[in-house]
C-alpha cells in the first residue's frame, strides 16, 4: 500500500506563524509537524510515501526529510500544489504514484496517539472501497462528521452546525484505487474546494465504506488552540510505538 501525506495550504488560521513558513513545518514539541503523520505511516508498514506540498515554503521538505531513509522510509517522492484546491485536489496529484495499488492518505496536520497498523492490516485485506477512522469528540461541529446507521456510516457531513453524532472523521483515508476517478468527477464545494468529504460519501453511496474508532488522541493541529494542545498531547503522552 502506497502512502500520501497531503501538506499543503497556507495555514492562514496559524498567521503570522505560517508567514515565512509552510504549517506542517512548525514545532510540535519536540519535532516537527510533519514527522508525525510520516512516523504514522511508517507505523502502518507504508514505506513508499508521496508528500505533497504547496505555497511558499516546499523547498524546506526536501532539506528536512530527504530521502525519508531516517524516517523509516524506503522511498520519498514529492508533488507541488499549485493554488488552494482542497484536500481532493491535493490527492488527484498522487494518481500516478499510486497507480493501481491501494493507499492510505493522512493529512500533514493530523496527529495521533495510536498505531493504526491492526486497521490497515484490515485494508490490506478488503478487496475493494475505502476505510476511514473516526474518533469520539466533544466539538464534532469543526470537522466532517460520521453518521452511523446499522453498523455502517450512511453519511459524512462537512462542518455541520447541528451535528448528528459526535464521531469525527479523522484525516487518516484508506481508498481503492477508484479514488483517482472519484475525485476527477468532483465539484468545488461552497468553500471553492474539492472535498475529501465528498470522495468518502461517493464510497458511502457505493455501498463501500467500512470503519474504524481510532483509541488514543486525535488532533489536526492547524488553529492555535489545537497546535498548542498537540504539543501538550505529545509532550504527557507521547506516541505508541
Ligand atoms: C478536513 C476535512 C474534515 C476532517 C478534518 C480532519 O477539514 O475536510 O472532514 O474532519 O480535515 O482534520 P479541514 O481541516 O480541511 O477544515
Amino acid at each position: 500500500m502506497k502512502g500520501v501525506v497531503l501538506a499543503g495550504g497556507l495555514g492562514s488560521r496559524l498567521n503570522p506563524l505560517t508567514k515565512v513558513t509552510n504549517k506542517h513545518l512548525l514545532p510540535v514539541y519536540d519535532k516537527p509537524m510533519i514527522f508525525y503523520p510520516i512516523q504514522t505511516l511508517v507505523q502502518a508498514g507504508v514505506k513508499e510515501v508521496l508528500l505533497v506540498t504547496g505555497g511558499h515554503s516546499a523547498g524546506e521538505f526536501l532539506r528536512l526529510l530527504g530521502n525519508g531513509k531516517k524516517l523509516g522510509l524506503d522511498a520519498l517522492h514529492y508533488a507541488y500544489q499549485e493554488g488552494e484546491g482542497g484536500i481532493a485536489h491535493a490527492l488527484a496529484l498522487a494518481k500516478h504514484f499510486v497507480d493501481n495499488e491501494q493507499c492510505m492518505v493522512i493529512l500533514g496536520d493530523n496527529i495521533i496517539e495510536a498505531n493504526i497498523a491492526p486497521f490497515a492490516k484490515k485494508f490490506r485485506k478488503q478487496k475493494e472501497g475505502s476505510r476511514i477512522l473516526l474518533k469520539k469528540v466533544s466539538d464534532p461541529e469543526r470537522f466532517g462528521v460520521a453518521e452511523i446507521k446499522n453498523g455502517k456510516v450512511s453519511k459524512i457531513v462537512e462542518k455541520p452546525k447541528k451535528p448528528k453524532s459526535n464521531y469525527a472523521v479523522t484525516g487518516i483515508y484508506m481508498y481503492d484505487k477508484n479514488v483517482f476517478d472519484l475525485c476527477s468527477k468532483l465539484k468545488p464545494s461552497g468553500r471553492g474546494e474539492l472535498e475529501i468529504t465528498d470522495v468518502n460519501n461517493a464510497y458511502i453511496k457505493q455501498g463501500l465504506m467500512e470503519y474504524d474508532v481510532l483509541n488514543g488522541y486525535w488532533t489536526d493541529a492547524g488553529t492555535f488552540e489545537s497546535l498548542y494542545r498537540a504539543s501538550t498531547l505529545v509532550r504527557r503522552k507521547g506516541i505508541k510505538e
